[in-house]
């Protein structure tokens, strides 16, 4: 299948900046894929998304080379109000991302934009609460809610513009535990059921390398490691990026170096400990 994401030799440099942000970075993606993008701080991950999105370079003028395309259409030749439908994203912080008064209508914003009939507007917004399990919420003010459901408000935002491509920038930094393990399973039944690709900034790896297709590592605003997360997280270089090695994962590496477990796979405390001989419940 093509590649739903191409990111052919980009580079960017913000105009203050001496030092490129990204530099000849390459990336391709394949529908229904979820790609996790890891690095220490400032290494360029939120520049990169927006070069995907269109943010950089529509919104943040700089020094651009080489090429992103989503969808076989190159970003920087498409405008933001196409990009709107076919990139979903996520910020940071979602309160950068309510607008409105309502939840529902919250919901309906980017639809609003866009000129979607009411009908199919409807269809689509309820679609959208009931997948984040937010319909109770409609009627309620967007600010007076948790961070986690305001989370899930802008991401059923996102969703109801149905894109090919979504991605999301440390989308569990503001929840707790519980709530950041259901984003992850909500993660991956849009793509099994949907066939949504994701393209995920995170440090809490430890959730979502259980769905990840790909680990990609950065520095320094270039592609350091790429390969499935057991391939990235057993290489001893991760940790000297400041990847976030999950504490399991590296129990069963010192494990694996002795021969008490397979390096297959990444396991669960459960099949770990099962491996080992413990875990007899
Ligand atoms: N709007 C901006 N103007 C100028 N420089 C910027 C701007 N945004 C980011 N930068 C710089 O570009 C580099 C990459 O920043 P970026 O935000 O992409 O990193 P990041 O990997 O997302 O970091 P973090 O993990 O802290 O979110 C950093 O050196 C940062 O200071
Ligand atoms: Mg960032």
């Amino acid at each position: 299948m093509s590649d739903i994401l191409e990111v052919k030799g980009l580079s960017f440099r913000y105009p203050d900046s001496t030092r490129r942000a990204v530099a000849d970075f390459d990336l391709s993606v394949p529908q229904g894929e979820i790609v996790v993008l890891a690095g220490p701080s400032g290494c360029g991950k939120s520049t990169l998304l927006r070069a995907v999105n269109g943010l950089v370079p529509h919104m943040y003028s700089g020094e651009y080379g080489g090429e992103v395309k989503v969808g076989g259409v190159a970003v920087k030749d498409s405008s933001m109000r196409d990009l709107a439908q076919r990139v979903g994203f996520l910020f940071q912080n979602p309160e950068n991302q309510i607008f409105m008064f309502t939840v529902e209508r919250d919901v309906a914003f980017g639809l609003e934009n866009l000129g979607v009939p009411r009908e199919e507007m409807r269809t689509r917004v309820d679609e959208a609460m009931r997948l984040l399990d937010i319909s109770d919420l409609a009627q309620r003010a967007p600010h007076e809610l948790s961070d986690g459901q305001k989370q899930r408000v802008a991401l059923a935002g996102v969703l109801a513009m149905r894109p090919q491509l979504v991605i999301l920038d440390e989308p569990t930094s503001l929840l707790d535990p519980k709530t950041a393990a259901e984003l992850v399973a909500l993660v991956a039944r849009l793509r099994r059921e949907l066939g949504t690709t994701f393209v995920v900034v995170e440090h809490r790896l430890d959730l979502l390398v259980k769905v990840a297709d790909r680990l990609v590592v950065m520095n320094e605003g270039r592609k350091v490691m790429e390969g499935t997360p057991r391939d990235v997280l057993f290489r001893d270089e991760a940790e000297s990026y400041g990847v976030a090695v999950p504490a399991i994962t590296q129990v069963q590496k010192m494990l694996a170096k002795d021969r008490l477990v397979p390096t297959s796979g990444l396991m669960t405390p459960a099949e770990l400990a099962a491996a080992v001989g413990g875990g007899s419940r």
